[in-house]
Formats: C-alpha cells, structure tokens, sequence
C-alpha cells in the first residue's frame, strides 16, 4: 500500500516534530489539535527549528519551505483524517481519551487507512478494538526530540495484519527512521524498559545518597557515553511522562517495584515535570520552557 496523506494527531512535543518529520520526507502532512493556541505554537516552533537548520546548513531555504508548505494544521479531526492513507495519533496518554480518538477516526478517515499510535504504555490493542479495522491499527512509537532520534518502535497486537507491519516499517524507514519491530505487546516495549532499568538504578544511587543526581548524570555521560544522564534525560522526556509510564505499568503488572520512585513521585506531585514547566531536576530559564 502507498502512502501519501498522513494525519498526526496532537500537536505537543511528539505530535508536531512527527508531523515535521513526514512533511521533511516528502508526505503530504496534516496535524490536527483541537487546541487552536497549540497548534499555533508548534507551527511558530517548528518553523524556527527549520529557520535553525537552514541557518546551520543542514538543510536548504527551498527544502524547508517545501516542507513547512506540505504541513498543515488543523483543529478538525474529520478534516485531517478525510483523505488520510495513515494516522499517527500521539494525544494525550489516556485510555478515554484515546479509544474516542481512534472511534472517530474510523468513521473519519478512508477505510484504506492504516492507524497507528505513538503510545508507549497503551498497546494498540486497547484502541483497535474501538474501531472496525483492527488489522491496520499497531504502535508506532517515536522517541524525543522525535526529528533527531532513529528509532521508531513498531508493534503489533495479535490482530495485526502483516500487510499493516510490513507498510509501518517501510514508512518509517522513508521517514529517514530504523524502525525495530516488536512482536508482542510488553509493558515498556525494548526501549523504555532499557532506559528505565538505568533511571531506575539511578534514582536509586540518588536517593541512598550514594552519589547527587548531577554526578550521576556525567558519569552516565563520560563512562558510558550517553548523550544525556538518566536525570538530564527524565526532563527531556517529562517527569510526568516517566511517572505516568511507570503508574500505567504498575496498574498492567500489579508488582509494587513498578510504582514510580518516591523522589520521582515527590517532584511529580510538585508540579516540576522538568524542561516543559522550568523545573525538574535541573532548573531552566525562559528559553528551554520547549526542550532546547
Ligand atoms: N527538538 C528537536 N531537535 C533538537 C532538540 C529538540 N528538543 N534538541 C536538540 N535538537 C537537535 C539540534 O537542533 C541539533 O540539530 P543539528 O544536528 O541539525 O544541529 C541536534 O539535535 C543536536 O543538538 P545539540 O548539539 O544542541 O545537543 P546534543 O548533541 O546534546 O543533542 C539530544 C541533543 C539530541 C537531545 C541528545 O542529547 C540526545 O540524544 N539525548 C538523548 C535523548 C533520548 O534518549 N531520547 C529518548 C527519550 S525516551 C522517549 O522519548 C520515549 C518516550 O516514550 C518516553
């Protein structure tokens, strides 16, 4: 199956750098929010980031404008998803809120279309349900800041259809991704349980006092030569990102060692969910309230 149109739902951190992604690729891109004021900001914050990348040469005035010119936004899931070939969804992370999405969708968009989800705690096969079309819904999760990393983590329910595997992972390749596939639904899928066992070791080091969060970042960074320490990388992500992921698991696993750490769970409760509110770990000035 080709792909032309494809519609992102969610116009956050996730939602419009995917968005950006399949219009740099060629496709022609809709992201649709039904918060005006949000998709107004990505626009404005993606048009930087091509402003930024013309600037450093990385990519052509021509090619920006291009790829800016193949995005559009909208505050109409209809709109979006009427000649969709693919739906990305990457909305808010709840249940509700989700299937609702993914029921409308079915109505909305052409029965040829594939949906997938950016989730990374719901597998799909508590959406595909909600439609009529569960062999063409799976995961497709990107990785943050999604225009910088590779992976793409695909994942199939058991109703997957092979056809619907076989076109994800071909599009995430022309995406310019290294799509991994995932054959069954674990809690964490592979990435975010990898990262999860550092972070949380890490915040075990923290909390016994073995060592600041601080030093334990740089020698994640110059021991093991990650790009970021496991406490940088929590505000990257969202505090309430990682709390959440960790709540949802516990509730799939019942196992207590999945309950969020208590210094996790303590910031979390203060409202410092890192980059996006200023503070997490770190503190941020006016200019990192958008990650970097
Ligand atoms: N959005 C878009 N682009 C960004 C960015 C952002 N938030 N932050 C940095 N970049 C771009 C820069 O523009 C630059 O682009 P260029 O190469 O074209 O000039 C490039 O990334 C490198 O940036 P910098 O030189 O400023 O800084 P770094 O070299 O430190 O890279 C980083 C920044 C890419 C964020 C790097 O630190 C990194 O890879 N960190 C780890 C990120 C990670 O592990 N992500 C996975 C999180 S887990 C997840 O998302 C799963 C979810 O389910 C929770």
């Amino acid at each position: 199956m080709q792909i032309k149109n494809i519609l992102v739902i969610g116009s956050g951190a996730m939602g419009s750098q995917i968005g950006m992604v399949a219009a740099l690729a060629g496709f022609s891109t809709t992201v649709q929010d039904i918060a005006a004021e949000s998709l107004a900001a990505a626009r404005d914050q993606l048009a930087e980031r091509m402003d930024n990348s013309v600037a450093k040469g990385r990519l052509g005035r021509a090619d920006a404008d291009a790829a800016l010119a193949r995005l559009r936004f909208t505050t109409s899931l209809e709109e979006g998803a009427a000649e969709s070939d693919l739906v990305i969804e990457a909305a808010t992370e709840r249940l509700d809120v989700k299937r609702a999405i993914f029921a409308a969708l079915d109505v909305a968009a052409p029965v040829h279309a594939i949906l997938a989800t950016n989730s990374s705690t719901l597998g799909s096969s508590k959406v595909a349900g909600a439609t009529s079309r569960p062999g063409k819904v799976c995961n497709m999760h990107f990785f943050n800041p999604a225009l910088v990393m590779k992976c793409v983590e695909v994942v199939r329910h058991p109703g997957t259809s092979q056809d619907t595997v076989d076109t994800v992972m071909e599009l995430a390749r022309q995406l310019g991704k290294a799509p991994v596939l995932i054959n069954q639904e674990i809690p964490g899928f592979v990435a975010n349980r990898l990262m999860g066992a550092i972070r949380d070791e890490a915040l075990r080091l923290y909390a016994d006092g073995f060592a600041s969060f601080e030093d334990i970042d740089t020698a994640a960074k110059t021991a093991l030569g990650h790009p970021m320490g496991p406490f940088e990388l929590m505000d990257l992500v969202g505090l309430d990102v990682s709390y959440l992921i960790r709540q949802a698991t516990h509730a799939e696993t019942g196992d207590p060692a999945d309950l969020p750490h208590p210094a996790l769970a303590a910031l979390y409760e203060h409202g410092h969910y890192g980059r996006k509110t200023g503070k997490g770990w770190y503190e941020y000035g006016r200019s990192a309230t958008v990650a970097k």
